[in-house]
């Protein structure tokens, strides 16, 4: 019976992964994605018990009760802590929040490695004629932890920069890429060596080696790249437990670790694309730049600003056809999502056309804008992507620009000056009318000055985004 019910173990094994597969399927749209969300849930609870179900229905010698109870015991204090840090956690916080997570991650890459390496025994890679690891499983576990380590000092550094711990600014100096080929160099020079040898000195120094690397790679690279960082760490993170899980020969951790590095690394590059970086240059380390320096407009650029209240902009809106809301970083830091939703169905309800455009990073992580939109029930339909909606804002009476600015920025079409020269922007300019809700003419997260301000069909709205839609709402139902 027992080893009926251990026969399932496979099959759950294989269910998880293709759960995990549709969870990737389903985050792939808006629509999809909580049940993609919840694929993902389901398919992490079967992937937890797997091992827990070994334990019990085939105990070997070697699983003594206070290892199983203790890994129970672990696993609830850390479910407890996800679950407390996943309720407490702030919207705006979230890119710092996983960058913290890759860092265990890659953490419990190195620790499995060097678990594996005091006592191979006990996870049954011994090859016995030689008393050694066979060579193959200290391959993998080399390089395993050698990206895991490369993870954690990496994220640990990204977190520090998005937490504003450590300093924005990109860390760079003279020889720095020979610097950095150098230890990778050093670095596969010793996984070669502990291959060979498996010294424990050997072993240490690529750990070393490997830690030092994530530290490097990170420091140079500026503000603007930094959300390309923590989506490639993501993808290290999950090279480093296929690397592991290769070692223990544990298929699901094998698949897992792909899936997740292979999306990690396609995202990257859809964000690379949205903020015009090569990916090339973000993997080996802030060789693709921007971010540090700061584009002032020159005096001819600034002119008069227009400044309007939500009743003007009222009555601007209530008499346009067609409006396209454009939301930014500052929709979701006043989380005005609810009061935009109410103002468009009553313009909907007056027969206006009302759109919304989300730029590919918008906001401060990938979808940031498609979750706070689906928060509030705006209808699929209505939002659209930058490629689909581009062409349409010269035909379009009102774009609503709802805390939003680099996004929107001209300068990153026109000024090959500019740290955000060559990413796609929403060509907001071309509608007749575009109204600017935000608090002051201060810039974004690139710390780009924005020429839009200073045009002459744009107004702005000064004020913080949900005061001020809520105040147009207001004065379009009186
Ligand atoms: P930003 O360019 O950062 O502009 C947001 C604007 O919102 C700011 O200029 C700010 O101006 C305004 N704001 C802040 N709080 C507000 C409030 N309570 N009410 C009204 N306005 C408020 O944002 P964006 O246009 O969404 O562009 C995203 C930027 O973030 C890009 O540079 C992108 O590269 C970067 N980034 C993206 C991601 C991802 S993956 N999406 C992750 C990290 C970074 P005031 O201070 O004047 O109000």
């Amino acid at each position: 019976m027992m080893q009926m019910l251990s026969n399932c173990i496979p099959l759950l094994t294989i269910v998880a992964s293709v759960l995990f597969i549709y969870t990737l399927r389903g985050l792939s749209t808006a629509a999809t994605s909580s049940n993609g969300n919840l694929c993902g849930m389901i398919g992490m609870a079967m992937a937890i018990a797997c091992p827990f179900l070994h334990y019990m229905l085939l105990p070997s010698q070697n699983d003594a009760s206070w290892q199983v109870l203790g890994s129970w015991a672990v696993m609830g204090v850390g479910g407890i802590i996800g679950l407390c840090i996943a309720r407490r956690i702030d919207m705006a916080a979230l890119p710092q929040l996983v960058a913290a997570f890759h860092s265990l991650v890659g953490l419990a890459a190195v620790f499995i490695a060097c678990a594996v390496f005091a006592a191979p025994d006990a996870f049954g890679i011994v090859e016995s004629a030689y008393n050694s690891i066979p060579m193959s499983n200290a391959t993998e576990m080399s390089i395993g932890a050698a990206i895991g380590a490369i993870t954690f000092t990496g994220s640990v550094v990204a977190f520090g920069k998005l937490q504003g711990l450590i300093s924005g600014k990109p860390l760079r100096y003279r020889g720095q890429h020979i610097v950095n080929l150098s230890i990778a160099i050093m670095t596969a020079i010793a996984i070669i060596m502990f291959i060979i040898d498996q010294a424990s000195w050997i072993f240490c120094a690529v750990i070393l080696l490997s830690l030092i690397i994530g530290y490097l790679l990170i420091m140079p690279i500026g503000g603007a790249d930094m959300p390309v960082i923590v989506s490639m760490l993501n993808s290290y993170s999950g090279w480093a437990a296929a690397g592991i899980g290769f070692t223990l020969e544990n298929n699901l951790l094998i698949i897992v670790g792909a899936l997740v590095g292979t999306s990690g690394a396609i995202l990257s590059n859809i964000m690379c694309k949205g903020m015009n970086r090569s990916l090339m240059n973000v993997v080996l380390g802030g060789l693709g730049g921007g971010g540090d320096q700061v584009a002032a407009l020159d005096s001819s650029v600034r002119g008069n600003v227009k400044v309007c209240n939500p009743e003007d902009a009222a009555f601007i809106i209530s008499n346009a056809g067609s409006v396209i809301v454009v939301p930014g970083y500052g929709m979701a830091v006043a989380q005005a999502q609810h009061a935009i939703k109410e103002l468009a169905d009553i313009l909907k309800g007056e027969g206006t056309t009302v759109k919304y455009a989300i730029h590919p990073v918008a906001g401060r992580m990938p979808g940031h804008m498609n979750v706070l939109l689906a928060e509030s029930n705006i209808p699929y339909d209505d939002v659209f992507e930058l490629d689909d909606i581009n062409h349409e804002f010269g035909a379009t009476d009102v774009v609503i620009v709802v805390g939003a600015n680099d996004i929107t920025n001209p300068s990153a079409k026109t000024d090959p000056t500019s740290p955000i020269y060559g990413m796609p922007v929403l060509d907001v300019e071309k509608a007749k009318t575009v109204l600017f809700v935000k608090r002051s003419l201060g810039s974004g997260y690139a710390g780009v000055d924005n020429p839009l301000f200073y045009r002459e069909n744009t107004m702005m709205i000064l004020g913080d985004a949900r005061k001020v839609v809520e105040g147009i709402l207001k004065a379009i139902k009186e």
